[in-house]
């Protein structure tokens, strides 16, 4: 095993729960960004999330389970977008984090920081800041990676741990 694969499995050990259920996985037929799915830009999101967390002291667990979940809204918000246009705080942007949160409560247990990780990651346009410095990472890291989908073609060890995630869990 390589050290990427074992970095790849040490992150799909914490994952699997939430990864592998069935309501998880229909996130790949919503589209975050040109190409890439929800399902793909959460799991990204979770992995970057992971790695920076690990180095910097910070709690991998709250940190794998609130970033996977912090998108968990289930629809497509492209059409969603258009049929909420008349009112501004009714959009996406100010709604999908409580959206993501009534339905990751509903399907998994969350604790406290998953919670927050997950309803603050859309500060400051969700009002709230971050109680966590986990919260704050993947607050940093999902805009960051949102960010580079518009951009840049996904890294290789990104290709490769999509991969790696999809064939456990038969895709
Ligand atoms: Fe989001
Ligand atoms: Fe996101």
């Amino acid at each position: 095993m390589t050290v990427k694969d074992e970095n790849f499995q040490a992150f799909f050990e914490i994952a699997e729960e939430i990864i592998a259920h069935p309501m998880y996985k229909t996130q790949k037929d919503f589209y975050h960004h040109d190409e890439t799915s929800v399902f793909d830009h959460a799991v990204i999101v979770a992995f970057e999330s992971y790695r920076a967390a690990k180095k910097l002291g910070l709690d991998p667990t709250g940190i794998v389970r609130g970033a996977l979940l912090h998108d968990f809204f289930l629809y497509d918000w492209h059409v969603e977008g258009k049929i909420r246009q008349s009112s501004l705080f009714k959009k996406h942007g100010f709604t999908h984090a409580a959206e993501a949160h009534a339905n990751a409560d509903f399907f998994f247990e969350l604790d406290e920081k998953e919670t927050d990780i997950i309803l603050r990651h859309m500060f400051p346009l969700n009002i709230k800041p971050p109680v966590y410095l986990e919260s704050w990472l993947v607050n940093i890291m999902d805009n960051y990676i949102t960010f580079r989908e518009y951009f840049r073609p996904l890294t290789k060890t990104q290709m490769d741990l999509l991969d790696f995630v999809k064939t456990k869990i038969e895709y």
